[in-house]
């Protein structure tokens, strides 16, 4: 298989500008996910290793995915023995996870596992009977978060949505929360195609182009190619990119600036001069 090819080419017009519509709704992603994914055995094991290690410690139990997609990491938690509700906005996605449910619906577990549409932008309303007294921990990971696009240029929506994610926990909750290394890309020009979450062995090439409004970017597109031999499967999505010291900012003015916050680069402990492909958020709601 030939490495990845990443190219940088900016663009003024011609990017998806898909506001919070469902980028996932042709079916052409969700179809093709776990190949993209890759080996989810690999996947699986960083967040065995890393999210159950952290929630367990932190005596977590109830866990709401924000962000399930087709179920990879709400499955997994489902499988550990914790309490999921899982949501997302797109029903394509979700379907593989209902899926997946059913499948197993014979597991005590899985039959109880909560699958439930909801925008990040209506949260708290659309899923306010499963909220109870608050969540021990929200997480929204996979790059999830970057698919929601600055409409006004000040990231209110992304404001509006890590609001609702902090009513949804528990005073001492966790929020678990990452993005790409958006400032790596915008520095270099090009998304690594394999990372913690990407190990597919049949990526065969990404390109990188960015939208640059009033001189600041303000949308990175990445088309994906996906060459299993037989088939080959093209797609397309359009991340906001978030750089580290706004993101920061956010998270500590929703939180509280005297709120715990921890940044992790690929699973481990960030140190000074790292440059991981990915940057995970754990921060607390204040008791
Ligand atoms: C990159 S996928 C990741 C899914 C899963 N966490 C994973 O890692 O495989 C991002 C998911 O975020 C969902 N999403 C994007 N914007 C959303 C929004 N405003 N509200 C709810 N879900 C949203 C998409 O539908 C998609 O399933």
């Amino acid at each position: 298989m030939p490495e990845s090819e990443n190219t940088m080419y900016i663009r003024s017009n011609g990017i998806s500008a898909e506001g919070t519509r469902d980028q996932y709704a042709d079916g052409k992603a969700a179809k093709v996910w776990e190949v993209f994914i890759g080996d989810t055995k690999v996947r699986t094991m960083n967040y065995r290793n890393f999210l159950v290690n952290m929630l367990r410690n932190r005596g977590c139990r109830r866990i709401l995915d924000v962000a399930c997609g087709t179920g990879v990491d709400s499955i997994m938690l489902v499988e550990e023995g914790f309490e999921v509700v899982s949501c997302d906005a797109s029903d394509k996605m979700l379907k593989y996870a209902l899926k997946e449910r059913w499948n197993r619906r014979k597991e005590m577990s899985f039959e109880n596992w909560v699958i439930e549409e909801a925008n990040w932008l209506t949260l708290y309303d659309d899923i306010k009977d499963h909220v109870k007294g608050g969540f021990d921990a929200v997480i929204c990971l996979g790059n999830s978060f970057a698919h929601m696009p600055d409409n006004f240029g000040d990231q209110r929506e992304q404001k509006q949505a890590i609001t609702n994610f902090e009513k949804c926990l528990r005073p001492g909750g966790l929020l678990f929360i990452d993005h790409r290394n958006y400032d790596s890309i915008m520095e270099t020009g090009s998304a690594p195609s394999k990372s913690i979450y990407y190990n597919s062995k049949h990526m065969t090439d990404i390109k990188t182009s960015v939208l640059i409004v009033a001189g600041k970017p303000a949308m990175v597109s990445l088309d994906y190619l996906i060459s299993t031999g037989d088939e080959t499967s093209e797609f397309r999505l359009s991340y906001y990119p978030h750089q580290l010291e706004v993101f920061k900012k956010i998270l500590r003015d929703i939180f509280g600036h005297n709120s715990y916050h921890e940044i992790f680069g690929d699973f481990k402990e960030l140190r000074d001069n790292d440059n991981p492909a990915f940057y995970i958020h754990l921060i607390e709601k204040s008791e």
